[in-house]
């Protein structure tokens, strides 16, 4: 398919079959620490240099604190905004300077049609969507969640929308947002042993694409991501069998 936004992972974008369809809607789901930002961020970051403009807006932290822990995964700017961070701060000035409504929905998609109708910009990451609902404070979430995610699907811009499950939770999504986004990927820490985590993604969902259904390990080295295959002692028995005589 040549309208793929391929995440410039390695591994990831095996698994997910070549890339994510341009223009889908993908939750990121997991819960805190799981690199769900570094993830969003990464896969935007990788794709400026090959034309693709990224919009990180964050609801949750500041920009700086954002820009400054990617800065430490050799994610450093050099003052060209290759991925451009609006953070709450910056958007609640705004909201002041127009007076307008504080209407996060509605302001949201301006934020999105801007960026996409004047600015170029084809990603989105939207850091989180349980930091929307808190602002937004909504009579009736799964109706302004449709026409949210209806009208950013409209754009065509590709998104991220990050969300951050509680440790602990059985519960993805309270409001349907996993039937309505396009694409679902969730990460998780695994205990290993009695002492090792591991961190771990699954593509849940991800339409149009012929996706690897199963866990794979993420590791960070501090430079880049690697998403490859778990290597458990019962799966290498199963893929190495002994060669008959
Ligand atoms: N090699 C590594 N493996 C795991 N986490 C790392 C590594 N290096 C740094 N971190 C830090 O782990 C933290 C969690 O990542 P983050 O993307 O913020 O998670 P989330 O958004 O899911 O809460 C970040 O501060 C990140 O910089
Ligand atoms: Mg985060």
């Amino acid at each position: 398919m040549e309208d793929l936004i391929p995440t410039r992972i390695e591994g990831l974008d095996q698994l997910l079959g070549g890339g994510i369809p341009r223009g889908h809607l993908v939750l990121v789901c997991g819960t805190p620490g799981t690199m769900k930002s570094t993830l969003c961020y990464t896969t935007m970051y990788n794709n400026a240099v090959h034309g693709q403009k990224g919009l990180y807006i964050s609801l949750e932290q500041d920009g700086e604190h954002l820009r400054s822990s990617m800065a430490k995964l050799g994610m450093t700017d050099n003052g060209d905004n290759r991925v451009y961070i609006l953070d709450l701060g910056m958007i609640r000035r705004e909201l002041a300077e127009r007076e307008v409504t504080k209407d996060w929905t509605r302001m949201l998609l301006d934020v999105a049609r801007q960026a996409v109708q004047e600015d170029r910009y084809t990603m989105l990451t939207i850091d989180s969507l349980e930091a929307f609902y808190a602002l937004a404070s909504l009579d009736n979430p799964r109706r302004e969640l449709f026409h949210l995610f209806n009208e950013m699907k409209e754009l065509g811009i590709t998104v991220f929308f990050i969300s951050e499950v509680p440790i602990g939770s059985k519960v993805l999504a309270k409001n349907g947002e996993d039937f309505l986004a396009d694409g679902m990927i969730m990460l998780q820490h695994v205990e290993v042993g009695e002492t090792d985590v591991q961190l771990r993604l699954r593509c849940v969902k991800m339409r149009q694409m012929d996706h690897a259904p199963g866990w794979f390990a993420v590791h960070h080295d501090g430079e880049r991501f690697l998403v490859s295959q778990v290597l458990s002692r019962r799966r290498r028995m199963v893929a190495e069998p002994d060669t008959p005589e």
